[in-house]
């Protein structure tokens, strides 16, 4: 690129890192890909601005965010279903006869790759006008090799065309597939012999994950795919006790899962197999708002044991038809008490571990320069409006994308 060595120069800017605001404005360099320079604005000396692109003062700095669990590659809608939720019909309800994740499941395997890839980029957009620069993309609409395959190579496709990254994840143990009713056994079968080792060898998945509820796998059939996954080198990570405690959590950890995700109903067990494994509590408020769910995850109790928590939108078309990552850290905060800088952190620092990313989504000298600056005065505006447009800056890849 032609301007990979170019130097961006910010003054007098409030920085959240990753983890923490800094106690002091900052002055920001960055050159090419990486942030160069990050210092106390009164220990700035103005030669250190020789040969930088002035961009500007004051406001917020971030890392990039990073929205750390989507499913935005999907056929069709669900606002039937959001309608007889109103009603009075359950999402489990629904899924029993044969629509939630099902309905979508025939809408998906109708549309070619190109209508997947028409009808998710502006999903995407919505994302990185809003901030993202780094995004986890799953499958589980395909519930057929051929068809999981597809989704993921559209996720890898979104990544080539639009400035963020993109991980992908084989979500095979989403639903029991239509062709499989009766014999879930068989179709875990499929996952673990054909669908992994297809998308191992095509390159196509950064990691497997799991629905383990009892409307979709069971416990011992997470533990087959995971054993599958990690034979073929695939990180994993889990969609539990989202609806129940079936201890999926507790096992997934035990098999050293990046994240446990949903986890509304999980337990101090649970919460210790998650410290002792390092694994990252993933919350998702969008779809505890959506399904108007009243089981709180065990926020105070992962913060005791000081298990990292990452904040994502779920951006589904059933349980969190939501596309705007910070409406994310305000409904982390009001719904469950989280800190702004917590959410904050969830959404940057912590989103990347759940991607195995460890050390991103962070601000420091030697920092890869994904970053955003918002017009606000402190982090904690972030989270506390819910307003669109206050994205002043984006840089991804050292590269400016928005501004
Ligand atoms: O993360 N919990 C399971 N899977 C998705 C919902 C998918 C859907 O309803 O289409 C979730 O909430
Ligand atoms: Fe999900």
């Amino acid at each position: 690129m032609a301007n990979n060595k170019r130097r961006y120069l910010w003054r007098d800017i409030s920085v959240f890192d990753g983890l923490k605001t800094l106690p002091e404005p900052m002055a920001v360099i960055t050159q090419g890909e990486r942030v160069i320079t990050m210092t106390p604005m009164n220990g700035f000396e103005e030669s250190q601005a020789d040969g930088c692109h002035d961009m500007g003062r004051g406001g917020v700095m971030t890392p990039g965010l990073v929205d750390c669990h989507t499913h935005l590659v999907f056929g069709g809608a669900r606002a039937d279903e959001f309608e007889a939720r109103l009603e009075g019909a359950s999402y489990e309800e629904i899924a029993r006869r044969g629509g939630g994740i099902l309905s979508t499941v025939y809408a998906t395997r109708e549309a070619s790759e190109q209508t997947l890839f028409n009808a998710a980029l502006p999903r995407l957009k919505a994302l990185v006008e809003e901030g993202v620069t780094t995004v986890e993309i799953k499958s589980g609409y395909g519930l057929d090799v051929a068809n999981e395959l597809k989704m993921l190579r559209v996720a890898r496709r979104l990544g080539e065309e639009m400035p963020v990254r993109v991980l992908t994840t084989l979500l095979g143990a989403h639903a029991l597939p239509p062709e499989y009713e009766n014999d879930s056994d068989g179709y875990i079968d499929l996952v673990c012999n054909e669908m992994i080792p297809a998308a191992a060898a095509e390159g196509l998945a950064d990691a497997v994950d799991v629905f383990c509820e009892k409307i979709a796998f069971s416990v011992a059939q997470c533990e087959r795919v995971f054993k599958a996954a990690q034979a073929h080198g695939l990180p994993i990570k889990a969609h539990a006790e989202q609806l129940s405690n079936l201890g999926g959590t507790a096992m997934a950890a035990r098999h050293g899962a990046l994240s446990a995700d949903h986890i509304e109903y999980l337990d101090d067990v649970g919460i210790a197999a998650m410290r002792e494994a390092g694994s990252v509590a993933v919350i998702l408020p969008g779809a505890f708002h959506t399904l108007r769910e009243t089981q709180q995850p065990p926020i105070a109790g992962l913060r005791e044991a000081a298990v990292p928590m990452a904040v994502a939108t779920d951006a589904n078309p059933g349980s969190s038809p939501i596309f705007m990552p910070t409406l994310m850290l305000n409904l982390a905060c009001t719904l469950f008490r989280m800190t702004p800088q917590e959410a904050l952190a969830g959404m940057t620092a912590n989103g990347a571990a759940a991607l195995g990313l460890k050390g991103q989504g962070q601000l420091h000298e030697g920092a890869v320069a994904d970053l955003c600056v918002w017009d606000i005065e402190t982090p904690a505006e972030l989270a506390y409006a819910v307003q669109p447009g206050r994205l002043r800056q984006r840089i991804y890849q050292g590269e400016l994308t928005h501004g």
